[in-house]
């Protein structure tokens, strides 16, 4: 396989676990190159279920080395839990490498994330509260602490002094409980330690393998409407999101990536705040009714809506999409009818992007045109031409709307539901 960025599509959650899981398959090496802990993916194995934070989902394939990049920022407590939890369902965990120029998240962070979230009231981002805002913004202010950092015992000891008195003088201020240093010390210490081992130079290590031919696979976490600068500000996440940040978080260069794959749900779903142009209560009842969309990272359920193809289309331009992989389209087996945004409408305006203006985004109407639904399960095909003819005609259409080329379709959670064309 060719270095290929894997992109979420849509506001994330759109089933990247699985299709990085699958594709890992054909790959030496998988990074994940931004985000932090508020990610969840969930990967389906036989009947055991992994859900994974920050170590790519290629930890799963023996053999596969998994690399957390320096666009990450890591919680370095939360990072040896999950290396825990993994070794207790019996997945092997040394073929685990973090960079040490990856940002840390300190509790401050995670305190800072809630106050200013309460501060927000009704307008608040409805984060997963993992302190990832604040921890980019000191990475940004360049007052950020590293990986390197935690594994150098006297100098981070030093400056988390200076951290945490700065942030305690804020959080009081705010009218939150002060952090005890020794606590935080102690916790961070102990984390550290642990995984002094995992620490290295990974931008150095994935060059050595494209030298060697290998390929990688570039894991995304969230989806594009959650980027820091083409999301639906502000109602993103803190990082990039988009296939950009696959270079900047890995320190691979542009020109050596050879594909994007885009992935997205046969519908579209979001969590936390923010408009969400096709939002449906119909759709939403309907997919929480059969157990389906509640968040992986928080439990909370998910907003749910039509496919909407003014955002895929948006999303293929800004991350250049080549692949397309299309995810839970057995959620749609029993809808009569299926819509799919084609167009917004504004007052007289009609738009066929996603506007930078959320006020104007919160006011768009959708266009919708009505597909057929194929009312029975899709859930046992394995070939495209086992598939029924109207789902078939409504993955055309989604392809086609996008401007990209369908080449996977996803009907169930486990690896074996998956359709290659
Ligand atoms: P934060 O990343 O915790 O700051 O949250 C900012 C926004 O991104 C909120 O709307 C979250 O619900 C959303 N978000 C963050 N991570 C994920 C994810 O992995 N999947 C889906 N939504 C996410
Ligand atoms: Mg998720």
């Amino acid at each position: 396989m060719a270095n290929t960025i894997l992109v979420g599509a849509q506001w994330g959650d759109e089933g990247k676990g699985k299709i990085i899981d699958v594709l890992t398959a054909k790959a030496d090496m998988v990074v994940r190159t931004q985000g932090g802990n508020n990610a969840g993916h969930t990967v389906f194995i036989g009947r055991r279920k992994y859900v994974l934070h920050l170590i790519p989902s290629g930890i799963l394939r023996v053999r596969k080395r998994c690399v957390i990049g320096n666009g990450v920022v890591v919680d370095p407590v939360s990072l040896v839990g999950e290396i825990a939890e993994l070794k207790r369902l019996g997945v092997r965990v040394k073929n685990l490498f973090v960079s040490e120029s990856a940002h840390l998240v300190l509790p401050y962070h995670r305190e800072l994330d809630e106050q200013r979230e309460i501060l927000k009231g009704t307008n608040k981002i409805g984060t997963t509260k993992r302190g990832i805002g604040p921890a980019y913004g000191d990475k940004a202010a360049r007052t950020g602490l590293r990986m390197i950092d935690l594994i150098n015992a006297d100098r981070f000891e030093a400056l988390l002094r200076c951290k945490i008195q700065e942030n305690n003088e804020i959080l009081k201020a705010l009218g939150a409980k002060p952090l005890s240093f020794a606590r935080v010390h102690a916790a961070y210490r102990v984390a550290g330690d642990q995984l002094k081992p995992f620490v290295t130079n990974t931008v150095v290590l994935l060059h050595e393998a494209m030298r060697r031919g290998q390929s990688i696979l570039f894991e995304g976490a969230q989806g594009t409407f959650l980027d820091i600068d083409h999301g639906t500000y502000p109602f993103v996440t803190s990082s990039n999101t988009t296939a950009g940040g696959a270079c900047t978080g890995s320190g691979v260069a542009p020109h050596r990536m050879d594909c994007v794959v885009g992935v997205m749900k046969a519908y579209t779903t979001r969590v936390g705040e923010g408009p969400l142009p096709t939002e449906s209560a119909e759709i939403a009842d309907m997919l929480h009714a059969m157990g389906r969309e509640f968040g992986a990272t928080t439990g909370r359920p998910r907003r749910c809506g039509w496919f909407d193809a003014v955002a895929s289309r948006h999303a293929a331009i800004i991350n250049g999409i080549d692949d397309l992989s299309v995810t839970n389209l057995d959620g749609l087996d029993n809808v009569p009818t299926i819509k799919v945004c084609i167009s917004y409408r504004a007052g007289l305006a009609r738009l066929d992007y996603i506007p930078a203006d959320i006020e104007l985004l919160a006011k768009c109407e959708p266009v919708y045109a009505e597909f057929p639904g194929w009312m029975t399960s899709t859930t046992r095909c394995k070939k495209w031409s086992q598939l029924p003819a109207k789902a078939r005609t409504y993955l055309r259409a989604l392809a086609e709307l996008t401007a990209a080329r369908l080449t996977l379709v996803s009907v169930g959670p486990a690896r074996a539901q998956t359709i290659f064309l």
